[in-house]
């Protein structure tokens, strides 16, 4: 898909979102909703939990404390945020910046769907256990963080790289370590990703002629 097509289907996707206010939880008016940002058309889509109180304000996805280290440990590692794509599981403040609740993760759930679906991308990278668990159900985060997982998603398969909060990285420096260096293979593993894809092309190109 050209990305003239990708971002306008993104608007659709707003468009549609702040029309909903009504029957969704948390948001009450349209200009309650933080969308995703940065490229339609890139490889890889972070997801996150839900907007904090700057979020809110700036209606832009990670622009706190835990977002501008998610946005330096991008940059330094090679994906400066605008070229990646940047989203949460719940599109609007929790009040006090509680934890979003299965209900709230369940009504925002179709419009993720879609961003995903759309931008398709070669590796999800969830960041903390909530986005974790929309793929990961049943996995602890200090068990699987920084390992790459392959998983079955609507049909398709995914790759999956959950991935420590970086609120929880702020918290420690053992965290912050293990947050960093979590982020430090990602260029080795998208590389291993998309050679993976590569084969199954292969495959499906061999088997197309031999057929
Ligand atoms: N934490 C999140 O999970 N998402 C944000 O957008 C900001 C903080």
């Amino acid at each position: 898909m050209f990305e003239k097509n990708r971002s306008a289907s993104l608007s659709q996707i707003i468009f549609d979102l702040e029309k909903s206010v009504d029957q969704l939880p948390i948001a009450e008016k349209p200009t309650d909703i933080v969308f995703g940002e940065g490229s339609p058309d890139s490889e890889i889509v972070l997801i996150g939990e839900a907007p904090g109180y700057n979020e809110h304000v700036q209606r832009r996805p990670f622009v706190g404390r835990s977002g501008q280290l998610l946005r330096k440990t991008l940059t330094q590692v090679g994906f400066p945020p605008e070229q990646v794509y940047i989203t949460n599981i719940v599109k609007a403040r929790p009040p006090d910046n509680r934890d979003p609740s299965p209900e709230e993760i369940l009504a925002y759930k179709p419009f993720l769907d879609q961003e995903i679906s759309l931008i398709d991308p070669k590796l999800i990278i969830t960041l903390g256990r909530f986005s974790m668990a929309k793929f990961l159900p049943d996995v602890k985060i200090s068990q699987v963080h920084g390992r790459l997982h392959k998983v079955r998603w609507n049909g398709q398969i995914m790759y999956v790289l959950p991935m420590y909060h970086p609120a929880a990285a702020l918290r420690s420096t053992q965290m912050l370590t293990a947050f960093t260096q979590d982020f430090e293979k990602v260029a080795k593993i998208l590389i291993w990703v998309k050679e993976q894809s590569e084969l199954i092309v292969d495959l499906e190109t061999i088997s197309a002629i031999l057929l």
